[in-house]
């Protein structure tokens, strides 16, 4: 036998492994999982039935055009059948955008601390990183990244709210922004949390989408609508770009059991949405509760608050998972916390009073 192994594109070789949430502990003390971003309420009866009413029938390819769930989305965001493009959650689809767009040479930016799918997609594509900074407050950097544009740059991700700091960037800010980049270069607003954002200031993307044929909106049924374990994810776009989705789309990637679940979640939207606006609630109360604990929480829209704790990121973690929620940490930088259950919240609360009194 032969000692060479497989020749490997070079562009692969340190590439960051993707650090899913940790999950909670089977039969340990671990019992609440606040690591990934996750809707903490079980999926909701009518969606079950029709998710196990579509499992009988799994020996069959799903429909790879997504029809039915197009014809949905279509028709709930006012947009043409042909700026739609589906994808095994929007992660899928902004790797199937970077196919689409940048390869070696080519140059990607996006915000740094941000979703950390960007720096590992943008390297399998052999394309190069350009991580622009967060302002002191956490939030995009907008001039900056703009000034960071060159010839080379194809493809820019605005996540809003950003993945892990759950900070916005509003409308003037924005739309500014948008006027800056060359009408040749791909805007990707993620706005994997968008149902989360009760700040009016926040645009929605499909109205800056529709008279900017450079934008692309990427949404996902995984955290407001409570569908992440079945991987759908959509985009909105003017019509190359959806196309080119389409091309470089795996073929049969969205199961029919997904594409079934995310028609009946936005025909269950009002009780879905009716679950986030508790969330939101938890939000509010949890952002509340660590500044009356003194902490400084950048203001969120999203369905998690980061804290920034340095050093004390590591110890903090696991202090949470001693008292039994798991947090995201980011060693160095900080923790990343989901908006859980009441009773994951109150004890991420109880150890964050008890680890800022050792401050
Ligand atoms: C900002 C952002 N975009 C996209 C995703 C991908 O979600 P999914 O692939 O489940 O749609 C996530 C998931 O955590 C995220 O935080």
């Amino acid at each position: 036998m032969s000692e060479t192994s497989p020749k490997l594109r070079a562009e692969l070789e340190g590439i960051p492994t993707y650090k899913p949430g940790k999950p909670a502990a089977a039969g340990g003390p671990v019992a609440y999982k606040l690591s990934s971003n996750e809707n903490p309420y079980p999926p909701l009866p009518g969606v079950l039935e029709t998710v196990t009413a579509a499992v009988s029938s799994f020996n069959r390819y799903p429909d790879m055009a997504c029809t039915s769930l197009m014809n949905e989305l279509s028709e709930r965001f006012g947009v043409p059948l042909s700026h739609l493009a589906t994808g095994t959650g929007s992660v899928g689809v902004a790797q199937q955008l970077i196919q689409a767009t940048s390869g070696p040479g080519d140059e990607v930016i996006y915000a740094w601390r941000s979703f950390e799918a960007y720096p590992i997609i943008t390297q399998i594509s052999g394309a190069t990183s350009v991580q622009v900074p967060l302002t002191a407050g956490d939030v995009h950097d907008l001039d900056a990244m703009a000034e960071a544009i060159t010839e080379r740059t194809r493809l820019i991700f605005v996540c809003n709210p950003n993945n892990p700091t759950g900070t916005v960037v509003k409308r003037a800010e924005l739309e500014r922004f948008l006027d800056r980049v060359p009408s040749d270069v791909l805007v990707v607003l993620d706005e994997a949390y968008r149902e989360f954002i009760r700040d009016p200031e926040v645009p929605d993307g499909v109205e800056l989408y529709r008279t900017r044929p450079n934008v692309c909106v990427l949404r996902t049924f995984s955290k407001a609508y409570g569908l992440a374990g079945l991987r759908v994810g959509f985009a909105i776009a003017h019509e190359p770009v959806a196309a080119a989705l389409r091309k470089t789309a795996v073929p049969f990637g969205v199961s029919q059991i997904a594409q079934e679940a995310a028609i009946a979640s936005l025909r269950a939207e009002d009780e879905l949405l009716g679950r986030v606006g508790s969330l939101v609630c938890e939000r509010n109360r949890v952002v509340e509760g660590l500044r009356a604990q003194g902490w400084t929480v950048p203001e969120t829209q999203a369905n998690f608050v980061w804290l920034r704790l340095g050093e004390r990121t590591v110890d903090f973690a696991a202090a949470c998972e001693q008292h039994g929620v798991v947090v995201r940490p980011f060693a160095g930088e900080g923790v990343r916390v989901t908006v859980g259950e009441t009773e994951a919240n109150d004890i991420f609360l109880k150890v964050a009073e008890g680890f800022r009194k050792e401050l």
